[in-house]
């Protein structure tokens, strides 16, 4: 019987997909023979690297995902906890969706977009509504405004998947070994001993004032989380924890030098290049350069 493989459920910016490759040669090379190992990530998002590296690793054993996005975590433990009863009420909102016709399927979107932003709602109808809007709104974004409320407009698939059965069932068969936490990054420090592994994917810092994507949530990611994550990755250092942390490769404007190499002068710094396909401004979309972090020391 083929069995499918689970993959993100949503579209997420910053998605990591296009640098599995990348992630991977930053991980210790004799990562499939260690046993015991816990996988901690958390800024989740999309799980692009939760999800490929549980089942590329099947010695990881045990993993601990967090977000500070309550409507993403709850979806994640809805379909560990719930993907039956998710999965009918996906089926119900695609059948009513694929049959409007276009005033139809807009006005359909901003009635659902209104209820999720209600926050009134049972996690099923949550986790439902959360997917339903990321497969149906403008290049699959999850934007809020100051008020925290989504605020993506509808988008124009002429045929989205809004339910996919098999992919859901393979993402919750996965989820068994996961604990799901919602929080800000640093609750997660209480984990990290000798056997765990981090990646870490914060939101990046722009490269402009233009080029800003922050909201993933209110408040936002400046610069002093930024230096409150470096604080984090060296305590993960000295609790014999492994990381590796990717984000964007700005210059700072007042000395003209790139601005992680400064804050992370002690650890190894390599530069990438990541296709990125969700931009809200779309001079923004190609090829990007990024750098990715990380005390993983291979011989
Ligand atoms: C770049 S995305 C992660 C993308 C993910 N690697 C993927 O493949 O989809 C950054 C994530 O950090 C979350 N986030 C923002 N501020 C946070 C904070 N202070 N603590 C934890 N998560 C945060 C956002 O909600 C967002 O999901």
């Amino acid at each position: 019987m083929k069995t499918t493989l689970a993959k993100p459920f949503i579209k997420w910016a910053g998605g990591k997909t296009q640098l599995l490759d990348e992630v991977k040669q930053s991980l210790p090379t004799d990562l499939c023979q260690r046993t015991n190992v816990i996988y901690i990530e958390p800024f989740v998002g999309g799980g692009a690297v939760l999800f490929w590296i549980l089942q590329e690793y099947p010695n990881i054993t045990h993993a601990i995902i967090n977000d500070i996005n309550p409507e993403l975590i709850c979806t994640y433990q809805t379909i560990k906890n719930s993907p039956i009863e998710l999965i009918d009420q996906l089926e119900i909102m695609q059948m009513q969706y694929i049959r409007l016709d276009a005033e139809g399927r807009k006005n359909y979107f901003l009635e659902k977009r209104r209820l999720f932003n209600s926050k009134q709602n049972s996690d099923i109808t949550t986790a439902s509504l959360f997917i339903f809007l990321n497969k149906t709104c403008f290049n699959g974004l999850y934007r809020v405004n100051s008020k925290g409320e989504f605020n993506v407009p509808h988008g124009k698939y002429t045929n989205p998947k809004i339910c996919d059965n098999e992919n859901l069932l393979a993402v919750s068969k996965l989820l068994q070994k996961v604990d799901i936490l919602c929080g800000d990054f640093s609750e997660t420090l209480k984990f990290a001993g000798e056997n765990t592994i981090f990646y870490l994917d914060p939101p990046y810092k722009p490269l402009s004032n233009t080029s800003s994507f922050t909201s993933y949530a209110i408040g936002g990611f400046d610069d002093k989380d930024q230096v409150r994550l470096r604080d984090f990755c060296k305590q993960l250092s000295q609790q014999r924890a492994l990381f590796v942390a990717s984000n964007s490769d700005p210059i700072e404007k007042k000395t003209g030098k790139p601005f992680f190499d400064q804050l992370y002068y002690q650890f190894r710094i390599k530069r990438v290049c990541a296709p990125r396909f969700i931009n809200a401004n779309p001079n923004n979309r190609g090829v990007v350069p990024e750098i990715m972090i990380s005390n993983v020391t291979n011989l």
